[in-house]
């Protein structure tokens, strides 16, 4: 057990109680940000004329050669330091000796801890916008493939009125749009470096706060170092916005297995992507979309905990917080993953187009185009409503679609209809004739498309 505070105890801590404080069997991952941190500190240390440059030197060479060593493996984090703060110094003085001792100069574990989560969550950010991004892309490509493989659009889980594929993939298109901004409004408001807030009223050593937060990338220092030892509100905006980005990866699971379905039949997804049951040989299991689907809880209840941990500290940092760790660990991971696999598992997807096209004329989605039809013919709207309501009580009795019944049968119900009902009825000519702002029809979607590409090419 090295712990770097044993001065003041004139006893040996429990075995149990050690463990419980550890830290080191999660932030382990942290030693790459842990030594990039402590060469900025000693770097703005010997600026400062507080460590010579012959001292910080040695540091930093010592400082890489841990980094390399446990980068290529020859050196491993093991349980017996308390945390990675512990295991980085007591290894910089063992190699080094003396001036490893002054690393710790005008710093505590609090703001080095604070540092370090910020630098992990920076590169987390960055590198879930770069998969956002590249879902963005897969999502855009079957854009510009599907407009038209026309399909139903749904209220209520009702086929509602005609839509394309394009314009479906649209929608979560600017679901995930908005979560890559959530992102980047993460990145830039957390962008503050803690590094010189001590334990939590700064330090009596003359240190350029704002040269270390430039040396590592931060656009300042943080005002408060109360607050500097005790923010995360950083990681609750994460875990909200890693939430938000699994509640939109789960309702898409949710319609891929609904379309996946026997009843549907809109998709067939990938062998590589779905998996089978030990019993029923014909079965192929949407597994993916339901683990996604079933991960979302996992994120949320994270982010959850992380509130409530946080709720009842008072000022500054209390050891409650290292409870973070974990929580964001497992949520970011979950995250990564889920999009990676979602993304895979769109990629390689087959959408069944002439089921989807039948299954839009089925459910009726052209009635409204209908009675717009009759409408444009001079019969006022509530009785056109109620004679294409006629139609589809005909139509159910027959067991046929609206395209389908002949012109006799149309006029048998109104004599206004003539041989060009079928054009305006075609799932075709409902969509292509819907072209407001953000509609399925293939103009509104060209200029959509060229928007978002302009979008993910600035970005
Ligand atoms: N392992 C701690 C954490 O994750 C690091 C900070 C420790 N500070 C302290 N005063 N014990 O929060």
């Amino acid at each position: 057990m090295a712990q770097l505070w044993g001065g003041r105890f004139t006893k040996e801590t429990d075995k149990l109680v050690y463990n419980f404080n550890a830290s080191i069997s999660f932030d382990k991952c942290f030693y790459e940000q842990d030594i990039r941190g402590s060469i900025a500190h000693v770097t703005m240390l010997a600026k400062q004329g507080i460590l010579t440059e012959k001292e910080k030197e040695e540091i930093i060479e010592g400082l890489e050669s841990i980094r390399r060593d446990v980068d290529n493996g020859t050196l491993t984090i093991t349980d017996e330091y308390e945390d990675i703060h512990s295991f980085v110094e007591a290894n910089l003085i063992d190699r080094i000796g003396d001036a490893g001792k002054k690393l710790h100069t005008g710093r505590s574990r609090n703001d080095q801890v604070a540092l370090d989560m910020k630098l992990y969550t920076r590169d987390e950010v960055t590198a879930l916008d770069r998969l956002l991004k590249e879902l963005l892309e897969t999502l855009l490509t079957l854009m510009k493939k599907h407009m038209e493989t026309y399909m139903p659009g749904f209220t209520h889980l009702q086929k509602a009125q005609p839509i394309t594929l394009a314009h479906h993939m649209g929608a979560y298109f600017e679901m995930f749009k908005r979560d890559r901004q959530r992102m980047k409004d993460i990145y830039r408001r957390m962008n503050l470096c803690p590094l010189g807030s001590g334990a939590l009223a700064g330090t009596t050593y003359p240190l350029d706060r704002e040269y270390t937060a430039e040396l590592l990338g931060f656009d300042g220092p943080t005002l408060n170092s109360m607050d500097s030892v005790s923010d995360r509100d950083y990681l609750i905006e994460l875990l909200s916005a890693m939430s938000t980005v699994m509640m939109h990866l789960s309702r898409f699971s949710e319609e891929v297995i609904i379309w996946n379905s026997n009843e549907y039949n809109f998709v067939e997804i990938d062998d590589a992507y779905s998996t089978g049951s030990s019993i029923m040989p014909q079965k192929k299991n949407p597994d993916i979309a339901e683990l996604v689907r079933g991960k979302a809880g996992r994120v949320y209840g994270a982010l959850m905990s992380l509130l409530t941990t946080m709720k009842g500290i008072p000022l500054a940092y209390n050891k409650d917080m290292q409870e973070d760790k974990e929580l964001v660990f497992d949520a970011v991971d979950t995250t990564k993953g889920c999009l990676a696999l979602f993304t895979g598992m769109l990629k390689t997807i087959k959408f069944n187009k002439s089921r989807m096209e039948e299954s839009a004329k089925n459910g009726f989605t052209n009635a409204t185009d209908a009675a717009d039809y009759l409408v444009n013919h001079g019969v006022p709207f509530r009785d056109a409503h109620g004679i294409v309501g006629r139609l589809v009580l005909y139509c159910l009795e027959k067991k046929i679609a609206l395209d389908d019944m002949s012109l006799e049968e149309f006029k048998a119900i109104s004599p206004v209809f003539e041989e060009d009902i079928y054009e305006a009825i075609s799932m075709r000519t409902c969509v292509e004739m819907r072209n407001t702002i953000g509609a399925p029809g293939r103009a509104a979607m060209e200029d959509v498309i060229a928007a978002e590409e302009a979008y993910l090419a600035a970005e």
